[in-house]
């Protein structure tokens, strides 16, 4: 490609800028265009849009590749640890064993959470969905941790990214154990990072509970499939809200809040209640034709996405590990079937052929995760707590970017034009 592209407007010609990355499209470089044309972009859902530069993940849709830190995404739901993970997205590679005993040590050491924040928490009622609660407590650590809240200092920086990953599971285990009245679990450093968080989710202080080494290793694997998927709705809100200046924990509550909506963090818990409400095999024609029925505002949730036109590559490990934790379990479930059923009967569809829509890594989880037995209420927030540590390493890129600018983008407005007041009495 060319290192410039040719725009025109109005006879006149600009020349702009082409850069290329390490891998994948290039891009145009429009940032003097309305300076020098007058002119905005419209681009809605930034489609077209580039709106930083990153070193963190690289998704191709069209060939269903996702890597994160040039690591595939399935090498690393194989072989490595969600500690692991979380430490290749903050520090950009790899860490020795030293290093990763250490990083662990520390966010260990950071589990517990400011005791008052429990009554915080008793503020809410007992049917809040726990992700009202977490929009809420995750904002709120920024008035426990005044002194990780200064952005320009690097120490406080990721004193604050390691709070936050270590709190978070803390904080969702709490949201469900407040949810069914039973009492808050301490955290035990002595557990992994995804025991620990199962055990303060399952356990009761009444009981020793014994982390199934299986669950913990597919939940591990859920998290690392969780952890980051570059400029996606919730990470570009967060990077958004840090733009002004705003501090992490309040970042990540903004983080939290976009996660929350069907169309995104919220589509496993709407994938499993769809297939629930499919229920047998033979109701499948039924919803699909009501998925390509143009009148019909529904959709086969858990299918399409903005990016991946191929196939989703988180979609495939969720796919296998289903089958383990069954397998592990010994359990069988006629959702199971079910989706297994929907998705071979929508991929010989022309209808999602031809839209390039496959199942997503939300198709799949929610079956896993109710056989864990969470609720599909916590489905959002495992999602969640999975994500703040891409949206901690990619928070902390945009605070060190040179380029990085407040977030404000235009308009095309086609409102009225100026006109001028009249009098309530008058109208
Ligand atoms: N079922 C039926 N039709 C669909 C679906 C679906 N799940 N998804 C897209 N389509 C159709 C649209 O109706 C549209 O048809 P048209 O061109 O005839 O108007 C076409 O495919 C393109 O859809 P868009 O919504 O324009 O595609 P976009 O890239 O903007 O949307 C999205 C992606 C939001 C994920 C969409 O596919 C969707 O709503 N899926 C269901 C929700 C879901 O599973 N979300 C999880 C995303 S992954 C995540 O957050 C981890």
């Amino acid at each position: 490609m060319t290192d410039t592209a040719k725009f025109e407007l109005a006879g006149k010609d600009f020349d702009y800028p082409v850069l290329s990355g390490s891998v994948g499209p290039d891009v145009v470089d429009i940032r003097k265009l309305y300076g020098q044309t007058g002119a905005f972009t419209y681009d809605p859902g930034f489609t077209s849009t580039a709106s930083c530069r990153s070193e963190i993940t690289y998704i191709d849709g069209d060939e269903g590749v996702l890597l994160h830190r040039g690591y595939p995404i399935g090498e690393l739901a194989e072989k490595s640890s969600f500690m692991e993970v979380a430490y290749l997205l903050l520090n950009g590679e790899l860490p020795s064993q030293d290093e990763l005993d250490g990083f662990s040590r520390t966010i260990s050491r950071h589990t517990m959470v400011h005791e008052q924040l429990a009554t915080f928490f008793r503020g809410f009622r007992r049917d809040a969905h726990p992700m009202a609660i977490m929009c809420g407590v995750v904002g709120a650590l920024s008035a426990f941790y005044h002194d990780s809240t200064d952005i320009h200092d690097p120490q406080q920086r990721m004193i604050a990214s390691h709070r936050l990953i270590a709190k978070i599971p803390t904080i969702a285990a709490m949201a469900y154990k407040y949810s069914v009245g039973q009492p808050f679990l301490y955290p035990d450093n002595s557990l992994s990072y995804t025991g620990n968080f199962l055990r303060m989710t399952f356990g009761v202080p009444a009981e020793q509970y014994e982390v199934n080494p299986a669950i913990e290793r597919a939940m591990d694997r859920i998290f690392i499939l969780h952890a980051d998927h570059e400029q996606n709705a919730s990470t570009s809100t967060v990077r958004l809200a840090g733009s002004s200046g705003a501090n992490p924990f309040a970042c990540m509550a903004a983080g939290i809040a976009c996660l929350w909506g069907p169309a995104h963090g919220g589509a496993n818990e709407a994938a499993l209640n769809m297939l629930h409400e499919i229920g047998t095999p033979d109701r499948i024609p039924e919803f699909i034709a009501r998925a390509k029925d143009k009148n019909d505002p529904f959709r086969l949730m858990g299918f399409g996405h903005r990016v991946y036109k191929n196939y989703d590559p988180r979609a495939t490990v969720m796919q296998k590990t289903v089958r383990e934790v069954f397998e592990t379990l010994n359990v069988s479930d006629p959702v199971f079937e079910t989706a297994l059923r929907l998705e071979e009967i929508a991929l010989s569809d022309p209808y999602f052929i031809e839209k390039k829509l496959f199942p997503n890594v939300d198709f799949y989880s929610g079956v896993i995760l109710s056989a864990i037995g969470f609720p599909t209420s916590m489905f959002t927030v495992l999602f969640a707590l999975a994500r703040t540590v891409g949206w901690v390493a990619q928070w902390n890129e945009m605070i060190t970017d040179p380029d990085q600018k407040i977030g404000r983008p235009r308009q095309l407005y086609t409102g009225p034009t100026q006109r001028s007041y009249v009098p309530v009495g008058e109208r």
